[in-house]
């Protein structure tokens, strides 16, 4: 199969392949909602490309390096590739579970690397706009910094002149969002990014979901590695990368942010470590590095300018229907204001529709991946049309 040894598994068990484990194994999968159903995920099918690149990789452990030596080098060759998209000439970074853990290593890189630079290294602080995702509560619980919350202006950017008032000489890091969750609104990074280096502070760029959405975009907002300030970037091929699960992406200016996060190893092949987990999938590499080779840049634009423009067919569709946008659609990811947004994607989630709510401003929300084509748009707005009557 997809294992370079002919380990046969079934001389120590009898059953373990039988049809009947295969058969609970379906029950429980058919329970899941199919993506042509769900119009609230950042993530989506795998292209084919990545299907088999996992299938080939799948034995793989980027926890000891040393033994998976062309995994490793892959690894390099995608951040390499990654780098060029995001304008940076020296990256440095890793392959890792998700936005969620690129968004703590980012942030833990920034604070070592300031610890002896803040007046009181014991209580060191963050400053990151209200619309931030909630990895961010989490990382303030393990990293022990302040989390402090800069208020957004009246388009659902973070306004830079409050991101300045909350700063004070044990500020670390600034955090600046390129595609935020709720709204798919770009932070002015350009901004912030010359107000961390006025303040000699690291400025960590959370674009797992417009990392790989906004170069391919026309004219695309200068949000990566072009400001002088950007310290680091999350960018995540398993959302609009179309990469396997886990794919997650951490890319530092340089190697020294990777310095600043080592622990010796060891027992292992190599000497030191700089990831959070030990062992590590290199499926999401080879997934990852699959999709963006083997559709080019060129490809990738192709299927960016396909959803964004499903996006704006979906967006009319709900302007004529009475509903009006939070913000026009930056990208794809779009909210229309409504005071039962609980209540429409529980009567929709009823009929196995998946969609998401917020709350400031109450909406109900859509995240228009690959999977979203207009077909599924049209039978989404059929069961729709069918429901706003009367919740
Ligand atoms: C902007 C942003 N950052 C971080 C994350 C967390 O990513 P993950 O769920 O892969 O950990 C998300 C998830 O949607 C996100 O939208």
């Amino acid at each position: 199969m997809n294992s370079q040894n002919n380990l046969e598994y079934s001389k120590y068990s009898e059953h373990a392949e039988t049809s009947e484990t295969i058969r609970i194994l379906k029950e429980f999968r058919s329970q899941d909602i199919p993506y042509n159903r769900v119009l609230s995920s950042m993530c989506t099918t795998p292209h084919p490309l990545a299907l088999k690149a996992h299938e080939m990789f799948i034995e793989t452990n980027l926890g000891d390096p040393g033994i998976f030596q062309g995994t490793k080098k892959l690894e390099e060759k995608l951040i390499g590739m990654i780098g060029e998209l995001l304008h940076g000439s020296e990256v440095a970074g890793y392959i890792c579970s998700g936005g969620t853990e690129a968004n703590i290593q980012g942030i833990r890189a920034g604070r070592n690397k300031m610890r002896d630079k803040i007046k009181d290294s014991r209580n060191p602080n963050i400053v990151i706009p209200k619309s931030a995702h909630f990895s961010f509560e989490k990382i303030g619980d393990i990293l022990g910094v302040e989390v402090r919350r800069a208020k957004l202006d009246e388009e659902y950017k973070v306004d830079v002149s409050e991101v300045e008032k909350l700063m004070d000489e044990n500020t670390v890091c600034l955090v600046g969002i390129a595609g935020t969750t709720e709204l798919g609104q770009i932070d002015p990074i350009v901004e912030l990014s010359k107000l961390a280096e006025e303040n000699c502070v690291e400025l960590h760029v959370d674009a797992a979901f417009g990392g790989l959405v906004i170069p391919f975009m026309n004219n695309p907002y200068p949000f990566d590695f072009q400001n002088d300030g950007v310290s680091s970037i999350t960018i995540d091929p398993h959302k609009m990368g179309m990469a396997t699960i886990p794919s997650g992406g951490i890319l530092f200016r340089n190697e020294s942010y990777l310095r600043a996060l080592e622990v010796e190893t060891p027992y292992l092949t190599s000497r030191t470590q700089f990831t959070l987990t030990g062992t590590r999938p290199g499926t999401g590499v080879a997934s990852a590095f699959a999709v963006l080779h083997g559709l080019g840049f060129d490809g990738m634009k192709k299927i960016v300018m396909e959803c964004l423009k499903n996006t704006r067919l979906l967006t009319e569709e709900m302007i004529s229907l009475g509903f009006e946008p939070v913000i026009d659609p930056i990208m794809n990811v779009v909210s229309f204001k409504t005071e039962k947004a609980e209540k429409i994607r529980n009567e929709l989630m009823k009929r196995r529709w998946i969609i998401s709510s917020i709350k400031e401003p109450r909406a109900i929300r859509f995240v228009i991946m690959p999977h979203v084509t207009e077909e599924v748009i049209k039978e989404f707005l059929s069961e729709f049309r069918k429901i706003i009557n009367w919740v």
